[in-house]
Parts: C-alpha cells; structure tokens; sequence
C-alpha cells in the first residue's frame, strides 16, 4: 500500500468515514465525515480553507519551494487557480495531502469559459447557435479537457445579462434574453458537471458574475449597477437562477454593487436571495480581489469588509486574503461568530467532497489523461462544426456568398494573417501558435483549386496609444511601421488581379474581453479607409467581421455587398470561416444582442416597454413621441436576425385554442418552408406579449425557440406548447404571477419578421 493510501486508511478509521464509494453515499455521508473533519480543525485551518490565492511562483514550477507552498503545508490554503497542467497540479496536491497536518485535497480552478485547448466560440458567438445540444457539448468537451489536465472547478457558466455593447465582457455572456439565457445556463451547467460530478472528466460550474455585472452604468467595466427589484427579478435574474436549478456547484459574486452595496458584501443579494429563495447549496466565492476592492468602494478597512463578506455569505476568498489576514480577529471581537466560519468552511469541504476529492485527491491527475483527451481529432471538429453554426450572415447582396472554390481569392486586412487572435478572450489555457490564420487555412482548405493571395492592408488602429491597448498580450497582432499609405497601396496591388476580396478586418480580440470597453464601436479609422479603397476596386467584396460584441456596421450595411461576422470563433475558427464562406455550411448563426445603428442608441434591446408615448409601428419621428430626432428607433439588425444561404417562408399561426385556462396549455403551430435551393438550418423563434398586466410589460419576449433542418424545398411544422407557467413574472411585490388577459403571439425567424395570433389567459 502506498503511503497515501495507507495515511487515508488510517484517518478513515478514526473519523468512521464509510467505505462505501462516493456514488452510494447519502448527504448523511457527506455531514457525517465534515462533522469529524471539522471537529479537528483549528480556527486557522478553517480559515486557510476558505482562501483563494494566486497561484504565484508555483508558475514558474517551483512547486515545493514557493510561498504559496508553504501556506499549503500550514493549511492556509483551499484551492488555487489558472495554474496549467496536470503533472504541476499533482505535486501541488501532494503538497496538501501529504504534507499538511490534515490532509484536506486542494480544488483547482481555472476559466475554461469556451474551451481548454480545443477552444470554441467566444460564449456570445456560441449563444448565437441557438442549439443548446452543440453548446452543452462544448462545456463536455471543455470539462474533459480541463479535467485532464488537473482541473476540477471552472469559473462559468457567465451568465450576465448585457444590453450594452461598450461593455466588453458582452463577449462572454449570451447576450441580452433572460429566456435564452436561462437555457444556455441549463446546457453550460450540464455539460460541465456531467451526471453529478462522478466521474474524472465532470468539473464543478461556477455562476458568474452575481448579480447583474452586465448592466454596468456606461458600459463601463466594474462601474455602479443600479436597478430596481422588479427589472432585476423579470430581465437579469433568470438565468443565474436557471443555473442553480441546474445544480451548479458554486457562484462567483460580482465586483458591482447592487442597491448601494457591493455584491461581495450584499446579505440580500448572497443569502436572502441566493440561499433562502432559491435554495442555492453550494458555495460563494469572490471574484479576483473582490472583498479588498470594497475598501475602494468606500465601506470599511480590509477587516471590516473581510467581515462584511463572510456575515453577507461569501465563502471563499479570491486573492484578497482578507480572510487569512483578519478573520481570526474579527472571531476573537465578536464581529462574526465561529459558526459562520464552519458554515463557510462546511461549504468548502462539501465541494471537494462532492468532487469525490476526499475519497481520491488526484482524481483528476492522471498524467496519460491529457494525451488521448486534449485538443483531440474529434474534440477539433467539433469546435469547427459549432463555429460554423456560431457565425451570422448579416448582408449578402445578390448571392454574393457563397464563393465559388476558384480563381483568385485576395484575403486582406489586419486579422487575416492573425491564428492567435482568433481564439478569443479568455482563453487562458489555449496553446496559441497551434491556430492557422484566415489566410493559412483557407489555403489548407482550397488547396489546388484556388489561389489565395494576401496582404495586411492596415494596422488595427492609427493611433499607436489605443493600439498598444487593444492588443495588450500580442496574440499575433504586431504593428506594421510601413507608412498606411505603404500598406495601402500593396493591399490594392495585390487586390489587382483578385477575382473576389475577402476583408478581415473588425476588433481585435483584446478589443472585448475584461476592461476592454469602448464608446466607438465602429470600424477603426484606418480599416474603414482600407475597406473604403478596396470597394473602389468595383470587385466583390465579403467583410469577414471579428467581433467580440454587437459593433456599429451602418456604413458597411450600406455600402459593403456581404457581411459575415464571425466573432472569435475558437481555435477552428480558419477552417470554420472557409466552411461558411465556400458553401460547406450554410450559416445559420442568429444574433443574440441587438446591433444598434450608432452608439447614442444604446441601451438597446428587442424586449423594451412600451412607454407611454410609444412610437407608431414603422414609423420614425413624430413630436412627443418617445424617438430621437436623429435617428429612427430601429436597431441596424434586430435580436435574433441572422441569414442563410437559403430562404425560409412562414405559414399563419394555427392556434390549438384561443383561451387558455389556468390548468390548461394550448398549442401554437407554423409550418416552415425551406424556399430555396439548399439544405439549411432555421431558429423558429416565439416571442409572446402580455397586453395588460398590474405593471407594464415588454413589447415582446421570447418564450420559446426550435432550431430545425429542412432539405431544400421541405416544410416541417414546428409546435410551441403554451401553458400558464410560461407567461409568469414578478409582479409589484415580486411575486411570480401570471394575470389572466389577452396576450400576442408572434413566431417568426427574428424578433422583428413575426406572424402574429392572440389568446386569452382565463381565470
Ligand atoms: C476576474 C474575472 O472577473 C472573473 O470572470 C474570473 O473568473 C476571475 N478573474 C478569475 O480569473
């Protein structure tokens, strides 16, 4: 028996642990063990439970001789995070459970948010599939991966409702539909914990970011959020609730405050809330240095606030270690009670226990793991599939795509040449010289049948400053010191003899991401010049659009023939692009944030209210009306707008009935027409509005959606099933409600072109 097992079995005997495999054991279990472990626990080991450091030299692999090492050994630590492969993790739990006077296994996190190695979508492109199969799939896949590599815990699903496209972490959440949101919450929490957390290859899921971070004042990353119960409860809550119906096994507070209170130390938010209402039995964690920041906000000294979060909920202390350092104070004052620090403590052990640490720590580190299960043949095409779906079509002139696979293709611009970038934010673990640029792998793809020329075009941006800024960690974006004029000139030059243009131009992927807002969402100067010279050619041309958010396309809505926006599409993203562009996929990606036509426009977003002033349907300015002299209200592409390469026709709405009784459902059917000549994907979307209600209602909200496949010229019918549960909100005191009355119903491709019916939701 070695070492570790004989120790286990020792200590199993004297805390009476069963024997019995984790799978079996009862809750019972599970208080049962805690109870003794907790029993033997000092108040210093309690708290080292609850600290989150940074993993700090243990980077550099100094594993055994780092600080961070010796805190481990004392039992100040409870997990770590970020730290990348499996070989480093298991001689750091070594450290833990060899090492430490009580032998408690370490958890190890890190934000796998789309992907590990293989790297899928950003979560907004991946939202814009619509295909909650392919997005839980994702999760699997990355759960698998990370898993392989050491890492039991990941800091997503990010599930922050955002209607506000400066915000540049829109790029990771699902956009701006609590519906929608709540469903990709579901998909996310299931691919990532699998069956409950048994097997090697399920990881925990951590909400983030709660509550409410997407609704920053400004779009400004960390700024003030200020909202009321009744909009928070209808429009931001759903999918964080969503996901801890799912099971998820922990929740991340946000850096925001919420009614004058920062998240971190917001009793309502974190325990009236989370724990009481919704039942939540997992554990909170802050977000990076989220306790010490609230000395910023202005409520108290590292020790108050440190007591402040533990006294609102919180459980887990990210960085700040303002646990470690003021906890056993705040005890020996009276300023928190011993049995909030078991409880905290008691939810940290639980999560290792329900990972099945305690039964075995390495668990997750089995070192042949990462060569059959990381960035794997079948895991690749996946993400290459799931991008192609995650792409939308947003103009397409005359049947401009797709290309043929032929002649002369000139790809240009500053990301056509850029693999790295293509990835995405957060993508910590990816292996980044790994990804073939646009220009590389639409060559691996064309081979002999066509010829791709190249040429950059433009930088990002002119000025150097913002550059600097927009590509902070290089990810295969370099500035060209040629003249723009220089850069120009060869763009054209080896435009000359193209049959077609391709343009990749857009953001780059540090442009979103974490403090990386913007109040300018148009294209950057230098590249609308670019693109502006090379339309002069009179070729055709396709802007292929990287984006990390919903950007400003009015002027290449007018003037560019095709728009294909792309997002970051992962470490498939070159194939991806080429499978879309030459016809191999039909796109079928439908956006999940409304685009506005200009910045001023912003917030802006499908399931608005009325008012009390509401504009005329299709019209634009009329006095005293609630409109802008400017601009109409339309957005440029409405939520859920996307083409395909086919058409799709609608038949009415055939309703089952027209009442609805309170124990009743009713149906609601549209036969859908492929009308073209390609097989093609369509999101059949339904939208409902509650016409009168004890407080105003949206215009619209969807309620339900089926992406389905219809061969060229098939029809299907596609059924929507209406019950009472479905048309509840929170009402004025917050309480979930549905009020019976006449209500629309609208199915339609986009939350704009719908077929409409009605029905009445009787006593
Ligand atoms: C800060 C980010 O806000 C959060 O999303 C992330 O999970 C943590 N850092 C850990 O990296």
């Amino acid at each position: 028996m070695n070492n570790w097992y004989y120790k286990k079995y020792i200590i199993s005997l004297i805390l009476l642990i069963s024997t019995c495999t984790f799978a079996q054991r009862s809750p019972g279990d599970m208080d049962r063990f805690i109870d003794a472990l907790m029993k033997k626990m000092t108040i210093e080991e309690k708290i080292g439970q609850l600290n989150l450091p940074v993993t700090g030299d243990i980077t550099t692999g100094q594993a055994k001789s780092s600080d961070v090492a010796e805190k481990i050994r004392q039992g100040k630590v409870g997990g770590l995070f970020n730290l990348k492969g499996v070989g480093k993790i298991k001689e750091v739990q070594k450290l833990a459970v060899e090492e430490s006077r009580l032998k408690i296994p370490l958890i190890f996190g890190m934000d796998v948010i789309h992907g590990y190695e293989t790297i899928f979508p950003i979560p907004l492109g991946l939202s814009c599939t619509w295909n909650m199969e392919a997005i839980e799939k994702a999760a699997r896949i990355a759960a698998i991966e990370a898993s392989a590599d050491g890492i039991s815990w990941t800091f997503g699903p990010m599930l922050d409702i955002c209607r506000d496209p400066r915000w540049g972490r829109a790029s990771e959440g699902c956009g701006e539909d609590p519906f929608l949101g709540s469903e990709i919450a579901k998909a996310m929490v299931s691919g990532y914990q699998g069956k409950g957390l048994k097997s090697n290859n399920e990881i925990m899921a951590c909400i983030k970011h709660f509550a409410l971070y997407g609704a920053s004042e400004a779009g400004r990353d960390y700024n003030t959020v200020d909202m009321s119960r009744i909009r928070m409860m209808n429009e931001y809550m759903p999918p964080y609730k969503a996901a801890v119906e799912a099971g998820a096994g922990s929740i991340m507070a946000s850096f925001n405050e919420i009614d004058g209170v920062p998240a971190t130390a917001n009793k309502w938010l974190l325990t009236d809330l989370l724990r009481n209402q919704w039942g939540f039995n997992g554990f909170v964690v802050t977000d990076f240095t989220g306790i010490a920041e609230m000395v910023y906000h202005g409520i108290g000294d590292l020790k108050t606030v440190s007591a402040r979060a533990i006294n609102a909920g919180v459980d887990m202390d990210m960085v700040s270690a303002g646990f470690t350092e003021t906890l056993r104070k705040s005890i020996d004052e009276g300023i928190i009670t011993i049995n909030t620090l078991d409880k905290a403590c008691r939810r940290i052990l639980e999560a290792k226990y329900k990972l099945g640490l305690f039964d075995n720590p390495y668990k997750y580190c089995d070192l042949k793991r990462p060569l059959k299960d990381i960035y794997t043949k079948e895991h690749r095409a996946e993400a290459r599939k799931i991008a192609s779906e995650s792409f939308v079509l947003l103009k397409n002139e005359n049947n401009l795509l797709p290309l043929k696979k032929q002649g002369n293709i000139a790809v240009v611009g500053p990301l056509a040449e850029a693999g790295e970038n293509m990835v995405g934010t957060w993508s910590v673990a990816a292996v980044l010289d790994k990804t073939p640029s646009l220009v590389k792998g639409l060559r691996e793809t064309l081979g002999d049948q066509a010829k791709v020329v190249y040429a950059k075009g433009s930088n990002l941006v002119s000025d150097t400053a913002y550059e600097k800024r927009a590509t902070m960690f290089g990810r295969g974006l370099h500035r060209d010191n040629r003249t723009d004029k220089d850069m120009l000139e060869e763009a054209l030059k080896v435009s000359a003899n193209a049959d077609v243009i391709v343009a990749a131009l857009g953001e780059s992927s540090e442009m979103s991401g974490e403090s990386s807002c913007r109040t300018n969402l148009e294209l950057p100067d230098v590249q609308r010049t670019l693109l502006t010279e090379l339309l002069k050619t009179g070729k055709p041309i396709v802007l292929v659009l990287f984006s990390g958010r919903p950007v400003v396309l009015t002027w290449e809505q007018k003037n560019v023939p095709a728009i294909l926006n792309v997002w970051f599409g992962g470490s498939e993203s070159a194939y991806a692009i080429g499978d879309v562009l030459f016809g191999d996929a039909n796109p079928s990606g439908k956006l999940t944030m409304t685009f506005p036509q200009n910045v001023g426009q912003i917030p802006l977003y499908y399931n608005h209210k009325n008012t009390g002033r509401p504009l005329g349907e299709g019209r634009w300015f009329e006095k005293f009306r609630s409109n802008y002299l400017d601009v109409s209200n339309d957005p440029l592409y409405p939520f859920g707008y996307g083409l395909s390469y086919t058409t799709f026709n609608y038949s009415n709405i055939a309703m089952s009935s027209k009442d609805l009784g309170m124990n009743e459902e009713l149906t609601a059917t549209v036969t859908v027409t492929n009308t073209g000549t390609r097989d093609g994907l369509e999101v059949v979307q339904l939208y409902i509005r509650d016409l009168v209600g004890s407080v105003t209602r949206p215009v619209k909200e969807l309620k339900g959606f089926q992406k389905i496949f219809l061969k060229a010229g098939e029809s299907k019918e596609v059924t929507f099933k209406i019950t009472p549960e479905l048309l509840k909100f929170y009402d004025y005191d917050l309480n979930y409600v549905c009020e019976p009355g006449d209500f629309n119903l609208m199915i339609g491709g986009n939350s704009c072109d719908v077929k409409n019916a009605s029905f009445t939701l009787k006593m």
